[in-house]
């Protein structure tokens, strides 16, 4: 069992499309998967064709709920003819009122997600992807404490090799207040790489700060962005240039973090 957060401090970077293209190439393969919008914004949420919730993951974070996962699951919009189709623990704007409200726990309220997701008696799926906010709060703080993997995602820009060293550090400090020692550093996914010399600098200035650590790139390209905006797969956009080479890219992403995840 895979449990993935995504993450990076800064927005726009990519996280949702690269939690919503891993979905789609395990929809895909005919892996059972959970995504859990932990944003305010649900862009993941609604990606997923999911436009008016009834659940949502803020049921397990107001108060402590062990195992209690099950209470915010429900199924997400996309095609379902293989049977395949993701499910979602959805975003709501409550979230953005809960994360101040969880510092005031006194216990620490760091371990509610990974709460609601443990125990035996608890539903598990073999992937489960965590599509955490731009910020180092207490959201994405439950996201790194409930995932046994991590995958860190940025632009190929100025300051990306800052922002990454910033969320390494914060991955460093909860594996060492983890017995697991987790979650584990799948990789850098670098997003939205253009065919530009600028791009090609600032991609190269990452390989070089972080040697063995850059994943595959995943390209900018069109159909990547219009999947998101139709709320469906990218594996199922059919014939729409572009779309079979990004679905290629994140099919290899899902490739590290299975292989990371189930500790291979
Ligand atoms: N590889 C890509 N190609 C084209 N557009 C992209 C790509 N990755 C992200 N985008 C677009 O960039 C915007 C920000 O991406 P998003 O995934 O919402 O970032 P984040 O979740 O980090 O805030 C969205 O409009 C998205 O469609
Ligand atoms: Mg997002």
């Amino acid at each position: 069992m895979t449990t993935v957060a995504i993450v990076n401090q800064k927005g726009g970077v990519g996280k949702t499309t690269v939690a919503l293209g891993l979905a789609s190439s395990a929809a895909n393969r005919g892996i059972k998967t959970l995504v859990i919008d932990l944003d305010p914004q649900g862009n993941a949420t609604t990606g997923l064709g999911l436009f008016e919730p009834t659940r949502g993951i803020d049921t397990v974070l107001q108060e402590e709920r062990p195992e209690g996962i099950h209470l915010a699951i429900e199924e997400s919009g996309w095609p379902n003819e293989n049977g395949f189709a993701p499910l979602v623990a959805a975003s709501s704007p409550d979230l953005a009122i809960r994360e101040p409200q969880l510092a005031t726990d006194p216990l620490g309220a760091q371990e509610r997600l990974s709460s609601a997701l443990g125990g035996q008696n608890t539903i598990q799926y073999p992937l489960q992807i965590i599509d955490c906010p731009p910020s180092l709060g207490l959201l994405t703080i439950n996201g790194l404490f409930a995932s046994n993997c991590v995958l860190l995602v940025t632009e190929p820009g100025a300051w990306a090799v800052d922002g990454v060293a910033r969320m390494l550090q914060t991955i460093d400090r909860i594996q060492a207040r983890r017995i697991e020692r987790e979650p584990k550093l799948i990789g850098i996914a670098v997003n939205r790489l253009a065919r530009t010399r600028d791009a090609r600098y600032w991609h190269e200035q990452l390989q070089d700060a972080y040697p063995g650590k850059c994943l595959p790139p995943i390209h900018q390209r069109a159909a990547v962005s219009e999947a998101a905006a139709q709320s469906m797969p990218i594996h199922a956009l059919g014939k729409r240039p572009g779309t079979a080479e990004a679905s290629a890219e994140f099919d290899k992403i899902l490739d590290s973090v299975l292989i990371g995840g189930n500790g291979e």
